[in-house]
């Protein structure tokens, strides 16, 4: 089962395949996901410390600004855990000041993901 290490939070196993965005909000992660997990909003970023993933979603790629790619960002609601990985969040609705993290993510990648391999 790939471990999941959150900076400051600890570690947890998730099944192959889980949907990073709701690993991290169902072991008590707070991110924010003000779109939903479509890939439109990118307030789910994460940036990885170890173990960053190379497939890309199409989506991802389009969403994300050359300077948050240069800045090694992804987005939680893009990533398959397939692999150990230890990641830092950004974005935490508990210090957004919002009123709500966003609407509840699917279980699974939205939208349909064409992957794309990037070193
Ligand atoms: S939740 Fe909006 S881009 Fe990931």
């Amino acid at each position: 089962m790939p471990k999941v290490t959150v900076e400051g939070m600890g570690s947890f196993e998730v099944t192959p395949g889980k949907r990073l965005l709701s690993a991290l909000l169902e072991n008590g992660v707070d991110m924010l996901h003000r779109c939903g997990g479509n890939a439109k909003c990118t307030t789910c970023r994460v940036s990885f410390l170890r173990g960053e993933p190379t497939m890309r979603t199409e989506a991802e790629l389009q969403r994300l600004t050359d300077k948050q790619e240069d800045l090694g960002l992804r987005l939680s609601c893009q990533i398959s855990c397939e692999a150990d990985m230890e990641l830092r969040t950004l974005l935490r609705f508990s210090e957004s000041g919002l009123d709500d993290p966003g609407p509840e993510p699917l279980p699974t990648i939205q939208p349909e993901p064409v992957w794309i391999k990037r070193e």
